[in-house]
């Protein structure tokens, strides 16, 4: 361990919809053997003699992130995620030191630079605290950025992991929160979570019934999928953040659709590392957490089909010490 890392274990890790497109090849940049889990928390075991930040005992998490360059301009704004050099992701990326492939969270210990270490507040349980390190910074980060604010109309692009903690936080910035969503199942559910109102994707007239009404739209679809009737539900000036894709649109847009109404289509990765730590200050002071589901890392694979259906409310949290037990 070198003197600015921090050993952490008795490890929960949330599972996100990143693992399956990486462990399954979808974005076509994995690396085998590839060890998944980017929504990490546990407690310090051991600390190298330059850490200040943290102490052994300490409840930490690990995000997406365990190393960037630290001295690009991104870096120096408090943007690893956006290195310059590019930033070394927890897992499937070489490490920064030994060149090896990054080994993720499942896993019962994790040895990371206490940069990339960041403190789970007290309040917060800590099974489901483990998603805001992905998916609570990633739908936290875009909402900030473009300033939402009370009042403003956003809308949630799918419920899952992501869209649910999406819903929580656009409430929370005082914002008029409805959800798009192809299972109209969810209904009761995404009222639950805050949203006001709720449009199924697959009905042209609920589509219909909002053209032109939304100032933010925060698009969480795993999958490539036609951009072109969620633009219509943007106002002028609106803007539709991207955070689910990284694939190509098909069908192509409109790009009509973005010059008569001067909106914006952007795109989101993650958050740095102040800002996570942010998102859990602003989860423990708002009372956020993520809705989970204890998940045996035996059952995984059952876990990922469960995901691809929907069939999850709303996390799968591993916890690794059922596998000693
Ligand atoms: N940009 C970043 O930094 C970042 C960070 C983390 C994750 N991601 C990406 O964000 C995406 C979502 O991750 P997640 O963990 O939230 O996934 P998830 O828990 O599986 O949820 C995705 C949701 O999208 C909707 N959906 C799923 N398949 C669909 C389909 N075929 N057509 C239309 N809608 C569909 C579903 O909501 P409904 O049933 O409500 O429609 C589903 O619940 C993934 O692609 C992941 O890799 C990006
Ligand atoms: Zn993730
Ligand atoms: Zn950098």
């Amino acid at each position: 361990m070198a003197l600015d890392e921090c050993q952490s274990s008795a490890f929960k890790t949330a599972v996100c919809h990143s693992d399956i497109h990486q462990a399954r090849n979808e974005w076509g940049i994995a690396v085998y053997p590839l060890m998944p889990g980017h929504e990490i928390v546990g407690k310090v075991t051991a600390v190298g003699a330059n850490v200040s930040r943290h102490k052994v005992g300490d409840l930490v998490g690990v995000g997406c992130m365990v190393d960037s360059c630290r001295h690009c301009e991104a870096c120096a704004a408090d943007l690893e995620q956006y290195c310059l050099e590019g930033p070394t992701m927890t897992y499937a990326t070489p490490d920064r030191v030994d060149g090896s492939n990054t080994m993720g969270g499942y896993s019962d210990s994790i040895v990371v630079s206490e940069h990339f270490v960041v403190r789970i507040p007290e309040k917060l349980d800590l099974a489901s605290a483990a998603p805001i390190l992905c998916a609570g910074i990633t739908t936290y980060s875009p909402l900030k950025h473009y300033g939402v604010k009370a009042g403003d109309k956003v809308g949630i692009l799918g419920m899952g992991g992501l869209g649910h903690m999406g819903i929580k936080f656009a409430k929370a910035l005082g914002a008029e929160v409805t959800l798009f969503t192809r299972s109209a199942g969810k209904a009761e559910e995404a009222r639950r979570q805050g949203a006001d109102h709720v449009i199924v994707s697959t009905d042209p007239a609920q589509m219909q019934s909002v053209a032109g009404h939304f100032n933010f739209l925060l698009d969480t679809i795993p999958v490539p999928h036609d951009l072109n009737p969620y633009l219509d539900t943007l106002r002028f000036d609106g803007v539709h953040i991207l955070v689910g894709l990284i694939e190509p649109v098909d069908p192509a847009l409109h790009a009509g659709k973005l010059v008569m109404s001067r909106r914006v289509l952007a795109g989101s990765l993650i958050g740095g590392i102040a800002e996570t730590q942010e998102v859990l200050d602003f989860c423990a002071e708002h009372g956020i957490t993520c809705d989970i589901e204890m998940l045996d890392i035996r059952q995984i694979n059952e876990a990922y089909e469960r995901m691809i259906k929907g069939d999850v409310k709303y996390r799968f949290v591993i916890d690794m010490a059922t596998l000693k037990a």
